[in-house]
């Protein structure tokens, strides 16, 4: 794995715009350094297999593995202690959704979301009631929680006063203590400074998309949201549209970073349609990001665009750069490329 990680890094690319012909479909991209996941996709992808297998199988790599501790058990724990998984699933030949939300003691969330697509007339199940579906699918029952994620969250609650948290214009202080908290009577209404530092360990989805040998488009996320979240807390990962969109007529795009500000925008769904206004894959990407960017200038947070016809690109924001990772057959072996952010 080493060997195959280092070819990955003779391989890193600082692109503008990435610019392919219509011959490397099949092609799956990957948000972040998430390799394996596309090793995965791709294997999926070359053998025959439908852009919606690839995106689960992909997908299910960083949940066992547990991708920078941000998606899959055992990271993100809650206030509570507890992790929670959040995943999309998308079908852009049928337009078709499958989303859970705030899923606990199930590993597999990018299954489950399938099922839910496949196995139901419904689009998106939450929480305890999306655990009962997921046991009733034959899904194992399991605690999400590990020692290191135990540890994690002892020191926040127990050393750290609480601190960072997502509470505001409440009592006692949040940026002192920790809760419970009641809401405190007069406050200004008014933007909030976090002190909530978001960053590739903290807000970290993966997000794929997908083009297999039929030409059919599938996308999809899984995180387990963001760190010390307030309980029942759901990102924009598993919001169609903003974690992830697919739409075989034009392509597909997913979305990483703070998904509280992000799933306001629906960046995933205006990347594809800014392709479908003519936009290449970057500019779309761009869009998406500069539209976020109009309001919370701040903002952490990056879209990967994929056309239907193979072209792709990326945008991100308040870091330095954003990688993501490409695997077509034009390329003897995935390819980590990274972009400039805008700020
Ligand atoms: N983008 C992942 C989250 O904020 O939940």
């Amino acid at each position: 794995m080493k060997y195959i990680f280092f070819i990955g890094l003779l391989n890193i690319f600082l692109i503008g715009q990435a610019i392919c012909d219509d011959k490397n479909i099949p092609i799956a991209i990957t948000t972040w350094w998430f390799y394996n996941a596309t090793i995965k996709a791709w294997d999926v992808l070359k053998e025959g297999g439908t852009a919606l297998d690839a995106i689960e199988q992909g997908a299910t790599v960083c949940e066992v593995q547990q991708c920078d501790g941000t998606v899959g058990y055992g990271g993100s724990p809650d206030e509570d202690g507890e992790t929670t998984l959040d995943a999309l699933i998308m079908d852009g030949k049928t337009m078709n959704v499958g989303a859970v939300g705030a899923l606990r003691r199930i590993k597999s969330a990018i299954s489950v979301a399938r099922h839910v697509m496949e196995r139901t007339k419904h689009s998106f199940l939450v929480g305890e009631l999306a655990t009962q579906f997921a046991v009733q699918m034959g899904f194992k029952e399991e605690p999400l929680t590990t020692q290191q994620s135990k540890q994690m969250w002892m020191k926040w609650h127990n050393e750290d006063n609480c601190q960072p948290n997502f509470w505001m214009n409440v009592k006692p202080d949040p940026s002192k203590y920790c809760g419970p908290y009641s809401t405190l009577d007069n406050f200004r209404r008014e933007s909030p400074a976090s002190n909530v530092k978001v960053d590739r360990y903290n807000h970290d989805t993966i997000g794929m998309v997908a083009i297999d040998g039929n030409g059919d488009v599938a996308a999809g996320t899984s995180t387990n949201g963001a760190r010390f979240k307030i309980p029942g807390r759901i990102g924009d990962s598993p919001i169609p549209g903003s974690g992830a969109y697919a739409d075989n007529s034009v392509g597909g795009a997913a979305a990483t970073g703070d998904g509280d500000v992000m799933l306001r925008f629906l960046p995933s769904f205006l990347a594809v349609e800014e392709m479908r206004r003519g936009a290449t894959p970057t500019d779309a990407a761009r869009t998406a990001v500069l539209r976020i960017a109009a309001h919370y200038e701040d903002f952490m947070g990056a879209v990967v665009a994929l056309k239907n016809d193979g072209q792709y690109g990326a945008a991100c924001h308040g870091m330095d750069t954003f990688p993501f990772v490409v695997q077509d057959n034009t390329k003897e072996s995935f390819r980590v490329e990274t972009v400039q952010c805008l700020k």
